[in-house]
């Protein structure tokens, strides 16, 4: 059961999983340091918990107190009560959902574990905005993708703005993160993966002419450079989602990140 504590210095040492979230580079120190990741809101906090993530603490305005009540009732863990000022100063902006949970980061498993049982994958290669890796798991979790694969340097499916443009989708399709950039596709052809790399080039396969089977992966590069050459030259087809003679004449060469992979899912389950 947790216990209920009011709290109302945002400097309380007790809330200091929950300082300055908005300060990326601070929160990737603290979040590594501690193996902890903050969900945000009524829908998001019942996801992490109900995925079996153990709470470390919550933060909440008092009239979520009541709707948490299952789920709080639950588990051991402080819930810090306080008002909306208190908690915005401690967050840095203002909590819109007024509910805040500190959960403890689950061990990631290895990519073969992750990929065993999978049929569907998007590989994501240093993707950097944390919204677009949020919204890509919610199409894959919409679009019925098995398994998502990151590479090393990949921005992080647990930080709070991804969690959140989730809407925990990241608690609900399995990941992993590559070890090694290099060869971490070698790894998913030797799982029996086709590779497909999508890419704005013209002159790549149309995603409708793309090769489907069993085991498809789609490769989705950076908003700013796309895939890497090394991971294009390492795929097995590269595929475009055809961009309109009008688009181009604009100068509208690509789309964004998250609206490819939207579409290029919704064709990879399709077959
Ligand atoms: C904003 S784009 C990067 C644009 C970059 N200039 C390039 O040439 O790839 C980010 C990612 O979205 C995907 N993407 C964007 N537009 C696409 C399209 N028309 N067809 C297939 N994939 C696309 C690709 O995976 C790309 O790496």
């Amino acid at each position: 059961m947790a216990r209920l504590v009011t709290v109302t210095d945002p400097a309380d040492p007790r809330l200091a999983d929950y300082t300055r979230l908005r300060d990326v580079n601070l929160r990737k120190s603290l979040e590594a340091e501690h193996g902890l990741f903050v969900a945000e809101g009524e829908k998001v906090i019942r996801r992490a918990v109900g995925t079996g993530h153990p709470a470390r603490s919550f933060l909440m305005a008092r009239r979520w107190v009541e709707p948490l009540a299952d789920v709080l009732d639950g588990v051991d863990a402080p819930v810090y009560v306080a008002d909306d000022a208190t908690v915005e100063a401690v967050a840095g902006f203002p909590v819109h959902r007024g509910a805040l949970a500190s959960m403890r980061r689950l061990p990631l498993p290895e990519v073969a574990s992750v990929v065993a049982a999978a049929g569907r994958l998007l590989v994501l290669e240093d993707l950097v905005d944390h919204a677009n890796v949020g919204a890509i798991f919610r199409c894959a979790a919409a679009l019925g993708v098995d398994a998502v694969v990151l590479s090393p340097r990949c921005a992080d499916p647990l930080y709070r703005r991804a969690v959140k443009v989730s809407m925990g989708a990241v608690f609900a399709v399995p990941y992993a993160r590559m070890r090694h950039w290099h060869d971490g596709l070698a790894e998913l052809r030797a799982a029996g993966f086709t590779l497909l790399a999508l890419t704005p080039d013209a002159a790549a396969v149309p995603l409708d002419d793309a090769p489907s089977g069993d085991r498809v992966a789609l490769l989705l590069g950076a908003e700013g450079d796309g895939l890497t050459s090394h991971w294009l030259a390492e795929a097995d087809v590269p595929v475009t989602i055809p961009m309109s003679p009008a688009a181009l004449g604009q100068g509208v060469d690509s789309l964004n990140v998250v609206a490819a992979a939207a579409i290029a899912c919704h064709a990879l389950v399709r077959g």
